[in-house]
């Protein structure tokens, strides 16, 4: 499939590199393609603007902070029915999230972006899972959630060429679920000091679905 992926950093940079080994051809979409800082991604990819980035595209991975996120997306042109993954966290000053409850950041970049098909997806984990999908026997489980089933596929499809186990939640609401993971994943790992290397999975008694 080839991917847009917006956002040149940590996020883009893992994702990209490991769909490409996967097959995927991947087109980052940066501010300044020509910034020294995006060399390294050479080797398994294409750097332009995010508009070039989507026009090659079947499908876009958004990997923006929070803040930037309604620009960048702004910068995208028309999505003509594309499907968008959504890969933020809305965190905002003080380290809280900005949407919750009734509300979630999956919903607000769905606005932002009317016409393209948007999942949440790979925001509860870390890149170092994100990297390396297996700990030990397990596999690190990777959550999306998405109004359109082909979209929510995609999304599927590309976390388990990753290594994830990936698991459909439901519509795109259910990223009022999935944002707040994210700050228990960031608690755990940053602030209680697991450590970065951790991961949630789904365990179950009997073989259940
Ligand atoms: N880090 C994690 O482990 C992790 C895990 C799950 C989810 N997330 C979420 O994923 C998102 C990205 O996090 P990150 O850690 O990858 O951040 P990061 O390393 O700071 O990368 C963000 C990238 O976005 C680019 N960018 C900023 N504004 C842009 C725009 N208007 N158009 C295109 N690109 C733009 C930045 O480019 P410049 O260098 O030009 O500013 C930078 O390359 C955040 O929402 C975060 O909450 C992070």
């Amino acid at each position: 499939m080839k991917l847009a992926i917006i956002g040149a950093g940590k996020v883009g940079g893992t994702l990209g590199r490991g769909l490409a080994r996967a097959g995927h051809t991947i087109h980052y979409g940066a501010r300044d393609p020509r910034d020294a800082k995006h060399a390294a991604l050479r080797d398994h990819a294409q750097v332009g603007t995010p508009r070039e980035a989507v026009e090659t595209s079947d499908a876009v991975v958004l990997a923006t902070p929070w803040p930037a996120t309604e620009a960048a997306i702004a910068a995208l042109g028309d999505l003509d029915g594309r499907v968008l993954v959504d890969a933020t966290n809305p965190i905002g000053p003080g380290f809280v999230l900005t949407h919750g409850h009734t509300d979630s950041g999956g919903e607000q970049v769905a606005r932002w972006a009317r016409t393209a098909r948007v999942v949440k997806a790979f925001n509860t984990t870390g890149v170092e899972t994100m990297a390396a999908p297996r700990h030990g026997d397990a596999r690190a489980a990777m959550f999306v959630a998405g109004d359109d089933a082909a979209a929510c596929e995609v999304a599927l499809g590309l976390a388990r060429d990753l290594g994830f186990e990936a698991v459909r939640l439901g519509g795109l609401v259910r990223a009022r679920v999935l944002e707040p993971t994210a700050m228990l994943w960031i608690q755990l790992a940053m602030v209680r000091g697991l450590g970065r290397d951790i991961a949630f999975g789904v365990l179950r008694r009997g073989g259940g679905q």
